[in-house]
């Protein structure tokens, strides 16, 4: 897909199924690591999850909520430890936080933030399904460590991505007048 039609049609999919090649897993992995990165830091982690590692992801979700909240309803965590299964590939997006580095942590953070939206656009071009997922469970503390990260780490997003599973929404249209100024 030609890449302003890919960016200017990328529409978020959550009902996600099938499988990702590993070749369009790379594409889209190197298209991420093109995001813009001040002062080449390259502050980012891109966390694979696929077949048995989301049955994993869904175990630390829920052990991650039972730990801070041990009243947790059952159904809750059974959502919670399900949740992962709604794709056939997640990838974990982090900001690897340097804190010597004169980049301020807000420009890591958005450089990751680049990674992400770059994967979004690499896997609509591709004709894949994905959305950008957060919740409560990418600012648990108990899923960093499980994922390997640092407590200086932010998770910026799960990125699930798969074939289309049914119809797309429509595309959302956005008042470019309230949004855009000529200053
Ligand atoms: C940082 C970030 C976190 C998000 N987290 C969630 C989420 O946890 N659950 C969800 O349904 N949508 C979440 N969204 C929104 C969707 O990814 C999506 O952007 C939204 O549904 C609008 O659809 P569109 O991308 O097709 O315009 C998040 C978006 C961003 C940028």
């Amino acid at each position: 897909m030609e890449a302003l039609t890919a960016i200017q049609t990328r529409n978020s999919v959550s009902r996600l199924s099938g499988k990702v090649s590993p070749d369009d897993l790379e594409k889209m992995i190197f298209s991420g690591i093109r995001a813009p990165d001040h002062g080449m830091l390259r502050p980012w982690r891109i966390t694979v999850i696929q077949g048995e590692s989301l049955k994993k992801l869904g175990k630390l979700f829920s052990d991650a909520k039972l730990d801070k909240d041990p009243e947790t309803p059952q159904r809750t965590l059974d959502k919670l430890r399900s949740n992962p299964l709604r794709a056939p590939l997640i990838l974990g997006v982090c900001a690897k936080i340097s804190s010597e580095s004169k980049i301020p942590e807000i420009e890591q953070v958005l450089s990751a933030g680049a990674v992400a939206q770059n994967i979004l656009n690499s896997a609509h071009a591709l004709g894949y399904g994905a959305i950008w997922r957060t919740g409560e469970m990418a600012y648990s503390e108990l899923v960093k460590k499980g994922l390997g990260l640092e407590k200086s780490d932010k998770i910026v997003g799960f990125i699930y991505i798969g074939e289309i599973d049914g119809k797309t929404k429509n595309l959302p249209k956005v008042d470019e007048k309230k949004v855009v100024d000529f200053w």
